[in-house]
Parts: C-alpha cells; structure tokens; sequence
C-alpha cells in the first residue's frame, strides 16, 4: 500500500528547495575556479550548453521519476517496476558521500572566513595557503558544519531551512549583484570580463568539454538521484517541466553571476584566474578590504556566512541520500541513520583535510590528464564525484527512463500538471536530448575517462 508521504507545501516550496540544493559552493566556489583553469569564455559557452542541452532533460526526468515512484533514489527503481536499476540509487548513495566528503571542508573554509573577515582579518588571503593545513582549525570547522547538517537533517526541520532560505538566497543574490557593480568601477577589470565573456575558440579541448560537463551535473545536483527524492515530495498536479527550467535558470544565473563578479577582481589585482581551488578566498578578501575597515567587514562577513547558509542547503540535500538509503533499506531509524551517515563522512574527510600542505602522500597524490605535477587528494575525488560518477549517473538515468521505464510513461507522468505536455516543443526537446543527446554524449565522455584512467591513453594532453 501507498503510504502517505509528506508533501510541498506549494509549488514555490519545492522550486525553493531544489533551487537550494543546487545553489551551493559549486556555484560560487567551483564555477569560478573551473572557468579560470578551462580558459575563461570557452568554458562558460559549454557550460551554458551542457546545462540547458543536456543536464536540464535530465533534472526534469529524475523529477518525475521521483514523483511516479513516490519514494526515495536507492529505492525508487522497485515501484517502476525496474528493481535491479536499483543499483543507480546505491551508486548514487555512495557518489553522494563522496560528495559531502570534500564539500563539508571547503563549507569549514567558508565558515572559517565568516569568522576571519568578521574579525578584521583581511589579510586572509593572502595566508589562505597556510590557512587550509591548518588542522585543528580546518577540522574543528569541517566536524562544526557536519554537526549542523546532521542535525537539522535530523530532526527534519528542513521546512525551516526553506523557509530561511526563501530570505537568504535573494540577500546572497543582492550581494553578489552589488558586488558586481563594485568590480566594474575597478581598475582593470575590463580584463576580467574579457576573459570571461570573449571566448578564445582554442581554449577548448577535451578536458575543458569534459570538466564544463561535469559542472553542469555538479551544479545542478544531477546525476545521483538527489532529485529523485526532492520529486517524490511534489503534488501530482505540479508541472514539472516548467518547475525544473526555472531551477535552472535561477542555478546558472548566480553561477553566471559569481564570474561576472570575480574576474574582474582577480584582474585588478594583478592575480592569475588560474588559482584553482583557492580562486575566491585569495581574491575576495582583499576586494572588501578596499571598501574600509566597516563596510568591508560588514559586507566580507556577511558574504561569507550567507555563502556557508547555501553550502547547508546543498549538504542537506546530500546527507539526505545515505539517510534515505539505510532507513528505507535497512529500517533503520531517521536519528541513527543520520548520525553513522554523518560519522562515516567525516572520517572519509580526513584526506581531503590533509590534502592542502598537511601529508605530503594526500597533496601530491595523484598525476593524470597527462600533466607533470601531481594533483592533490581532494581535487581528485572533486574531479572523479564530478566529472566522472555524475555524468554516469546521469547516462544511467537517460538511459533507464526513455529505453527501460519507457518514454511515453515518463511523458505521461509528466503530463500530470502540464496538460498537452505530450505535443509540446518541451516534449520534442526533451525526448530527443534524453534519447540521443546524453546517451551519445555521455557515452562518449565515459569511455574516453575509462581509456584515459585504465589504458593510459592521453588525450587530455594539450
Ligand atoms: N549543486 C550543489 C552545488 O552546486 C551541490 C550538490 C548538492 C550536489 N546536492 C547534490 C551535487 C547532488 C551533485 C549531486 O553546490
């Protein structure tokens, strides 16, 4: 029998929360790096094709799949009547550890800088490479922010959550949009936009397709069924294809937003876009620093701890997965669930916290992409959840609801609360991305990975 399953409030609800799960750090964090290692417009260009061509179909259908099954990823494939494609939601499960697992540090950092800019510390930046093999500091932040997720997981004060972020996320948007303003009145920064908005055709190559792919997933939260059990909660009568484009678009404007405010300030200050993972917290705390001792606190902390109020309604979405999975699974109970979830990632943390400077073994751990220098611990497991597992989520995903569930069930269903779905453009569009697009795409991208990660093929290599 169908239980009765909690539900959205409304329509805004749900858009809210997805909408909060997929803003996170990989906009405002991640994004940023990416484009200025994959040579600045080129990237966004991709960028901006992946997300609408081929990540947008796929939010729509882990949405619906979510909401015809009315249960979690690790358990949603049974009631299609598919149970061994269960095996999507367990890779999903494990994906999303792996996720959690660098994203709770790098929210430490981001909580960490709350505190250093609200203190005065502006010179931060210019410390960040000693800052993050700090260990006590870094952990005692990285175990704080898990505590937090855990515990409002835990005893299911999402509604709250949204309801707060409903607030925040708008205040975080009107900073960042200030902030933009802000950089255009500095010397140099037509530099910065430059780079971001001219795109240098020759900067694209195979990693750079491979790595705008990967952050079109990560940023939407795509590929391990996180959506999946967002949809499960949405009213039949909601349309989904609208709902899920304007999560998109709300996810890529304040992706797009967040270039368009740090490369002009890396730019003006005579900085390299090429930071990598460091790229904001080198750069910004220097850009409130120009704005006086007040102002630049007052506008540096807030930014900071708005942005550490984002990553939470990304990591809830995450700690969700594991959680789902044991209790639904395994009935174990939501409390206990939540909390070996929460250790379990936190002890695979660790590595990632020693991989800035701390152990030699986690910072140089890694060579691949035919390059000379060795990549470190945690932007290694960042590139394989992202680049890798994600995008073979998603070709599983693709895959499974147009040749497995079948296609006109999966317009039927999204034809609950879009009437005429069938007929429409959307539908042509979004059968033909998930049927050849992805598929194709995806299949290619993963083979390459394989051939590139096991046969030592090079074809990354520039
Ligand atoms: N999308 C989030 C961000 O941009 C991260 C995230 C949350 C995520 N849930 C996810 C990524 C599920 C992949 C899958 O910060």
């Amino acid at each position: 029998m169908r239980k009765k399953r909690s539900q959205f409030s409304n329509r805004f609800g749900f858009i809210a929360a997805a909408a909060g799960s997929a803003v996170g750090l990989g906009n405002i964090w991640k994004f940023p790096f990416e484009v200025g290692n994959g040579g600045g417009a080129a990237f966004l260009i991709l960028y901006l094709i992946f997300c609408f061509g081929l990540a947008y179909p796929i939010l729509v259908t882990e949405i619906a799949i979510g909401r015809r099954a009315h249960k979690s990823a690790a358990v949603a494939f049974r009631p299609l009547g598919h149970p061994r494609w269960s095996f999507i939601g367990i890779l999903g499960v494990a994906c999303g550890m792996i996720i959690l697992s660098f994203y709770n540090v790098v929210s430490g950092w981001v909580f960490g800088y709350f505190v250093e800019i609200l203190t005065g510390n502006f010179d931060i930046g210019k410390n960040f490479g000693g800052y993050i093999k700090d260990i006590p500091t870094i952990g005692g932040y990285t175990i704080a922010f898990s505590i937090a997720t855990a515990v409002i997981v835990s005893q299911g004060v999402t509604k709250g959550i949204e309801k707060a972020s409903k607030i925040l996320m708008p205040l975080l948007v009107a900073i960042i949009v200030f902030l933009v303003i802000y950089a255009f009145t500095l010397p140099n920064s037509m530099e910065g936009i430059k780079f971001y908005l001219i795109p240098n055709i020759h900067a694209i190559n195979m990693e750079v397709i491979y790595r705008s792919l990967g952050q079109a997933f990560f940023s939407l939260s795509l590929g391990l069924g996180a959506m999946i059990t967002y949809g499960s909660y949405l009213g039949r009568n909601e349309n989904i294809p609208s709902a899920a484009a304007l999560i998109t678009l709300t996810d890529v404007s304040i992706a797009f937003l967040a270039g368009l405010m740090i490369f002009p300030f890396v730019f003006s200050q005579g900085l390299e876009p090429t930071g990598g993972s460091g790229l904001i917290f080198i750069t910004l705390p220097g850009v409130f620093q120009t704005m006086g001792p007040v102002l630049g606190i007052i506008i540096g902390s807030l930014f900071f701890l708005l942005l550490t109020f984002a990553a939470l309604t990304s990591t809830i979405s995450l700690l969700e997965l594991p959680v789902a999975f044991l209790s639904d699974k395994f009935k174990m109970k939501r409390r206990p669930a939540v909390w070996l979830s929460a250790f379990i990632i936190l002890m695979l943390s660790i590595p990632s916290m020693l991989a800035n400077g701390y152990s030699g073994f986690f910072t140089n751990f890694i060579t691949y992409f035919g390059r000379n220098e060795a990549t470190d611990f945690m932007t290694f497991v960042t590139d394989l959840a992202s680049n890798t597992l994600l995008p073979i989520g998603g070709f599983l995903i693709s895959i499974f609801s147009v040749y497995i569930w079948k296609r006109h069930k999966l317009f039927r269903e999204l034809s609950h609360g879009s009437p005429g779905f069938t007929k429409s453009f959307a539908a042509r569009y979004i059968g033909f991305s998930l049927q050849y697009v992805s598929p194709v795409i995806l299949g290619v991208i993963i083979i390459i990975t394989i051939l590139e990660t096991f046969f030592g093929f090079n074809m990354f290599a520039k």
